[in-house]
């Protein structure tokens, strides 16, 4: 990011920022991804902040801009199945199981690393995180970038990720060199990341896919039990996350009497002691809005959320999984 610095008489530094360009033209943003730029672009899950997977100076400026943790590896994201051999040594055979069924698609595989990946991507482990988008605009950023682009999810590390181009522009304005607007994303949440390294796959991050569609051409999938080594295999889970500024809380039932400046979001028909409501229908519906309604929470000063709590088929679990990393906070 360029930025210029001018002295006031006081001998104080203020920093100019150069503006953040949004734009819908994936010609212009892969040209800035091809000069070195940072760009936020939409997939189907949410926005992410891409980078080429081998330019260790702009994926720092991608660590920079999210405040990111370096201990928190990132997802390679490909155009095309092919790609995979630039980033990974091996192809185990439940990830060939999954990348014909589920590429692409809402899933991130786990798999041993090549060579060409540089450290800073995978915070020093041995695996990378692979994953194709089901998303025509990242596709097309991805190939006119003329390389793999690593992509975290483009909020301030902490923060819901991005649902719009405006959410991405609330966090990274003025810190990022473009956003490539592809309107609202499809399901709202992360996509599900599952090891396939070992012999059974483990599934380390619940998200828009579910475990009972992986389950029907994997059938032994494992959950990681809490007791086992889950946060060294999946660094991101050490991390704060989806927090609001608002206290978060799981509720069976809206509060008849909530306390002031109170948020809900849930099926039940809410009463009118919240200051701020979001029914939702389906739980399809449920996760797109989560995120951009915790964001709204922040916008109108909300400091208490509710959420109707939801059973954990489907897309359930990782509904469930954000509003507990959430509240944990
Ligand atoms: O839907 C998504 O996955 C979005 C869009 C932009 O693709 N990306 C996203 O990236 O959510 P991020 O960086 O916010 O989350 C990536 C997750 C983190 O939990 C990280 O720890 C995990 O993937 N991860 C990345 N590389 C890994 C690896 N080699 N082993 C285990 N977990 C890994
Ligand atoms: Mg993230």
């Amino acid at each position: 990011m360029l930025s210029l610095r001018a002295q006031t008489p006081l001998h104080c530094s203020i920093q100019y920022r150069m503006k953040t360009l949004v734009t819908e033209s994936v010609e212009i943003a892969s040209e800035i991804v091809r000069n070195g730029g940072i760009v936020a672009f939409p997939t189907e899950t949410v926005y992410g902040l891409g980078a080429p997977f081998s330019d260790t100076e702009a994926i720092k400026k991608v660590f920079d801009a999210k405040r990111r943790p370096q201990d928190n590896p990132l997802i390679v994201h490909i155009s095309t199945p092919e790609q995979i051999e630039q980033v990974a040594s091996e192809i185990t055979l439940s990830a060939a199981t999954l990348i014909a069924e589920f590429f692409p698609g809402p899933l991130t595989i786990v798999l041993p690393k090549s060579g060409a990946v540089p450290e800073l991507v995978t915070a020093g482990l041995e695996t990378v995180a692979v994953r194709m988008p089901a998303n025509e605009i990242a596709i097309a950023l991805i190939e006119g970038s003329r390389t793999p682009l690593v992509a975290p999810s483009a909020n301030v590390s902490g923060k819901p990720s991005p649902t719009t181009a405006a959410a991405v522009i609330e966090d990274l304005g003025g810190v990022i060199d473009c956003v490539l607007d592809g309107g609202q994303t499809r399901h709202g949440l992360e996509s599900t990341v599952v090891d396939c390294t070992g012999e059974t796959p483990v599934l380390l991050r619940s998200g828009s896919l579910s475990i009972e569609d992986l389950r029907t051409v994997c059938p032994d999938i494992k959950k990681l039990e809490p007791s086992s080594d889950l946060s060294r295999r999946s660094p991101g889970l050490r991390h704060r996350h989806y927090s609001p500024e608002a206290a978060v809380l799981a509720v069976n039932t809206p509060d008849p009497s909530p306390p002031p400046n109170t948020a809900f979001i849930g099926f039940m028909t809410a009463g009118e002691g919240y200051d701020f409501v979001v029914p939702v229908e389906t739980k399809e519906e449920y996760a797109v809005r989560l995120f951009e309604f915790l964001r709204e929470c922040d916008r109108r000063g909300i400091q208490l959320v509710h959420c109707e709590a939801v059973d954990e088929a489907g897309i359930g679990s990782a509904i469930m999984d954000r509003i507990r990393r959430a509240a944990a906070d």
